[in-house]
């Protein structure tokens, strides 16, 4: 028997403090105008003291769950997507298993930096097609205000918190109507270490660390990945550009949807755009993007959604949904 994993729920959850280009220009010598032209940022969350990536996870997945109809007692998998985990070990996800009240199946981190939520929610279809798990919750957390050098404008002013989450359900494929994940495209290449990373670690030097960015690098191989990864998941599916009704992109920089959007002549109305509001929330960015879009009805059942992230490793990937 084969089945197909179909998205039944989403949810998303965004710490409750709001900070703004203008608070940021008090600390580092940056302004409203350089954030919002060289990347579309107006402003961002960050997690309170003693809010943790575990905090916000939960919170997302219990949205899910609610939109879903499903309850703990349904889950069997929890794939969470982080770069930020509360703690070295054990994994977050042990800890956002605990306090849904989930009591069976596997719950695991897995860790792709931007691009961990499409990295995790590949995995988890994986589980799902191979009857390995029947209700997944895929998860994207993160609280990057707390791996920033807030003495370097030119990645402080980039990031933000939240989480975002989706409820996948395994059906038999004769029954799931064409809903579900269709196709997906990962891709790591290492040689990219350097481009985007954080100068600490249990292993290297005993220290948590700041992110460091070559962001010029980074962008180009952005605009150049993603629209990779976009053609690829399409032709594997089948599925010409023009049939997707919307694109919901990792959220790094407006410059770079609209790069991606003129070198596929992508149409804009169809790219779902949070960057303003949240800022760079890593793995959560598409998730959160993904419930914004749904909850203002744009997203609809049956539409055919395209995800797609790139970010350190480097990795990016990209994955073909029909809702
Ligand atoms: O999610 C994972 C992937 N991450 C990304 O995709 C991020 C990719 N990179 C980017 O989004 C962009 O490269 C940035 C937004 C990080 C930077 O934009 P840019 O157009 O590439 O600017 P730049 O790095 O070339 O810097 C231009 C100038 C520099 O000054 P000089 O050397 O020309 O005098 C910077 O020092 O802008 C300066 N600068 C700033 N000025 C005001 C850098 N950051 C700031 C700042 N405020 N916050």
């Amino acid at each position: 028997m084969t089945f197909r994993s179909v998205v039944i729920g989403v949810g998303s959850h965004l710490p409750e403090a709001v900070v703004t280009n203008d608070d940021l220009a008090q600390r580092v010598d940056t302004s409203d105008e350089w954030i919002v032209a060289r990347t579309g940022i107006h402003e961002r969350h960050v997690a309170a003291v003693g809010e943790k990536t575990s905090d916000l996870a939960i919170a997302a997945a219990r949205r899910a769950l609610t939109h879903a109809g499903r309850t703990a007692a349904d889950v069997d998998l929890i794939v969470l997507a982080t770069a930020t985990p509360d703690l070295t070990f054990p994994a977050t996800s042990a800890r956002v298993q605990a306090a849904l009240g989930v009591t069976k199946g596997a719950a695991f981190d897995l860790h792709a930096v931007c691009s961990g939520f499409i990295f995790a929610l590949t995995t988890a279809d994986n589980f799902l097609a191979r009857g390995q798990a029947k209700t997944a919750l895929v998860i994207g957390a993160e609280t990057f205000s707390r791996i920033l050098d807030w003495e370097d404008r030119s990645t402080c002013v980039l990031f933000g918190d939240g989480a975002g989450a989706v409820v996948l359900e395994a059906h038999e494929d004769g029954a799931a109507s064409g809903r579900g994940i269709i196709s997906t495209f990962l891709r790591t290449d290492g040689r990219g270490h350097d481009l985007l990373y954080v100068d600490g670690g249990p292993s290297q030097t005993g220290t948590v660390g700041k992110l460091r960015m070559q962001g010029n690098a980074v962008f180009r191989q952005a605009v150049e990945h993603i629209s990779e990864a976009i053609v690829e998941t399409c032709a594997r599916a089948g599925v010409a550009l023009a049939e997707i009704d919307w694109f919901v992109p990792h959220q790094a920089n407006q410059r770079i949807l609209d790069g991606v959007a003129r070198r596929l002549n992508l149409d804009k109305d169809r790219i779902v755009s949070t960057v303003a509001l949240h800022g760079n929330t890593s793995a959560a960015s598409v998730p959160l993007a993904l419930d914004t879009a749904v909850r203002d009805g744009r997203i609809k059942p049956g539409d055919l959604v395209l995800i797609e992230a790139l970010g350190g490793g480097l990795t990016w990937g990209a994955a073909l949904i029909r809702m």
